[in-house]
């Protein structure tokens, strides 16, 4: 009989378009609807009433260009999440604000109105939207060694985040980068599990901020040990090594709460995290006490059975089994589903481990608020890129600076009639000095967003009685300047596009150094980089040298340190290599660095 009441309030629910929740879900009928009951006893109430296509629906996630109009509501589908293909016809906050609230609509058009948990890499703020305020990436933060202040760049990049529709973020990365080579290295807060655990404080901004979204501690578990960096490759280690270097931050993150745990692509031993019930089910979800939800990476559950590119009924249970919650098939979302229901009413994936999934899936949905406020808070839209949040990124570029040589105190730089000559590829490129994860996925080169260059912070810091001159390649410089300030290093990439055998300057840096030298000038070299650099032959001939890391968009921050308005503060997040032939090297590994771990100068 209860069922068929059910029903008929189903029908009301779903004929009509636009919800008006008190009138169309009377509280006695339906006690998930009400914020006054307890989380526990709605998440109850909610999957009493729910059928196993529902379930599954909840432990899917798609892309959402990968779905049709109308397709959120036919399929039931939980979640999805944005990527560069997901991006609106125009980039800017409010067109992703409609679009989310548009995906949200169809959600809360389905039988049991569950909203969608929409999620996003907003790993060094919210970057994927054109004018967002862009932070330094991890490594930069990790050479603050301020977890206050990652705190509150949590709450920035939540406020901005939840300000396009995103309740959800895949960040912070909490890898412990072990060989620069490997491509994510700038996305490591550091090579020390200590500094990596105390920046977990960005957690804390992200999930308790006055505009909370869920974070997401990543890649679980050894994604920064792989053999010689080798993305999504084999981490090698014995069990006591693997939990000693990266386990510890996140233990930290599920000490803090922390929402959702992504698994990693990377092997344990020869054995994918995605298919390893012991460090999933066992010491993560038991021994940590995780009480989130698991997610798996970009299509990984796919790998399980050793072929990547089509997802099968094997990958399927043994991803669901070994303890993912959500599964990120991007493009598959259906075929999952329809999967993930042969293998339940086959026997072979048990309805604990779906209920167990759902559970945590809905509790987080609850926590977080979504069933009482789907929709985009329009004043947050309008906050991206405002003063205040590029004010804290300057202050994060500041703090991120790393001096590692002022040979007879070149720097601060005078500012009053000071002649200073400015060169290298980096000098004036927002999209450089953003990197990788920055509006697209491997970033690019150029203005690709609102922000401050390098040099344009150099301007504007140095004031009107310094003279400022800029050539790209170091064209043009004479004896009369009294420095030449080299901005050069990397450009953008990610991920396994990013892996590198060794890491020499390139021959356009090499050039512009080699006039820049040849004039007699003094140089002072700013290194735009996601990690440490060859630079041992160089650096003899530098009388300055600062580690700029991957800044973002604040500019102005890298200026005002070489003009002394704030005194370096940064130490190295890595130990510095002598050679690339060095690596792997690491603190405490009895090597002879350039630099070692922790160091950095001040004026
Ligand atoms: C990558 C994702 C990325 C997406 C962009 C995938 O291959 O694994 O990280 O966001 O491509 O479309
Ligand atoms: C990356 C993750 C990211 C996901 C979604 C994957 O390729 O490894 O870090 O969160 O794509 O873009």
């Amino acid at each position: 009989m209860r069922a068929r009441s059910i029903v008929a309030i189903a029908m009301v629910l779903t004929g009509c378009s636009a919800p008006a929740p008190a009138q169309q879900a009377p509280r006695a009928e339906a006690p998930y609807l009400d914020p006054a009951v307890p989380v526990s006893q709605r998440v109850d109430d909610l999957l009493g009433r729910m059928t196993l296509d529902e379930k599954i629906g909840q432990m899917t996630q798609a892309e959402n260009s990968k779905l049709a109009p109308g397709e959120v509501t036919s399929t039931a589908v939980g979640s999805l999440l944005a990527v560069g293909d997901s991006t609106p016809p125009t980039n800017a906050p409010e067109p992703w604000a409609d679009q989310a609230d548009r995906l949200q609509k169809e959600a809360l058009a389905t039988r049991l109105r569950i909203p969608l948990i929409y999620g996003v890499d907003a790993v060094h703020g919210n970057q994927i939207v054109v004018g967002s305020t862009i932070f330094p990436h991890n490594i930069g933060m990790g050479a603050t060694r301020d977890p206050e202040l990652a705190r509150k760049v949590g709450e920035v990049t939540a406020t901005e985040t939840a300000g396009t529709g995103f309740s959800w973020t895949f960040a912070p990365c909490l890898c412990v980068a072990r060989d620069d080579r490997w491509g994510r290295t700038y996305e490591s807060f550091s090579e020390s599990p200590e500094v990596v655990s105390s920046m977990t404080t960005i957690i804390d901004g992200l999930q308790k901020g006055p505009n909370k979204v869920l974070a997401t501690a990543k890649h679980y578990l050894g994604d920064g040990g792989t053999t010689e960096g080798s993305d999504q490759g084999n981490t090698e280690l014995s069990e006591a090594e693997l939990r000693k270097i990266h386990l510890p931050p996140f233990q930290e993150a599920v000490r803090r709460d922390v929402g959702s745990v992504m698994l990693s692509y990377n092997q344990w031993n020869g054995e994918y995290l995605h298919n390893s019930p012991y460090l999933v089910n066992t010491v993560l979800k038991g021994e940590l006490g995780f009480r989130g939800f698991v997610i798996s990476d970009w299509n990984a559950i796919h790998r399980i059975d050793g072929n990547k590119d089509d997802l099968t009924a094997q990958d399927v249970r043994e991803g669901i089994n070994a303890g993912t919650d959500m599964a990120m098939v991007a493009a598959d979302s259906k075929q999952f589903m329809s999967l993930l229901k042969a293998e339940v009413e086959g026997g072979r994936v048990s309805m604990e481990r779906i209920d167990d999934a759902n559970r945590r899936i809905l509790t987080k949905k609850f926590e977080l608020g979504l069933f009482e406020h789907p929709l985009v808070d329009r004043a947050l839209t309008a906050t991206l890129g405002s003063a205040p949040h590029r004010d804290l990124a300057r202050q994060a570029v500041r703090e991120s600076q790393v001096l590692l040589k002022n040979e007879g105190n070149v720097l601060p730089l005078a500012k009053d009639g000071n002649a200073v000559f400015v060169a290298g590829k980096n000098a004036d490129d927002i999209g450089h000095q953003l990197g990788g994860w920055s509006i697209t996925w491997q970033g690019e080169s150029g203005p690709t967003t609102k922000g401050t260059s390098v040099l344009e912070g150099i301007k504007s810091v140095a004031g009107p009685t310094t003279k400022i001159q800029y050539s790209k390649d170091g064209s043009g410089i004479d004896s009369s300047y009294k420095v030449a300030v080299a901005v050069i290093g990397e450009k953008p990439y990610a991920e396994y596009e990013g892996d590198r055998d060794t890491l020499p300057l390139d021959a356009d840096d090499l050039a512009t150094l080699k006039k820049l030298e040849a004039s007699g000038v003094p140089v002072v070299v700013v290194l735009v980089s996601g990690r440490t650099m060859d630079i041992a032959a160089q650096l003899p001939s530098w009388k300055a040298f600062v580690a700029a890391w991957l800044p973002g968009t604040e500019g102005a921050g890298v200026a005002d340190v070489l003009f002394g308005d704030h005194k370096p503060s940064g130490k190295l997040p890595m130990t510095w290599m002598r050679s690339s032939a060095q690596q792997p090297v690491n603190e405490g590994d009895g090597k002879d660095p350039l630099f070692p771990l922790g160091f950095g100068l001040t004026y």
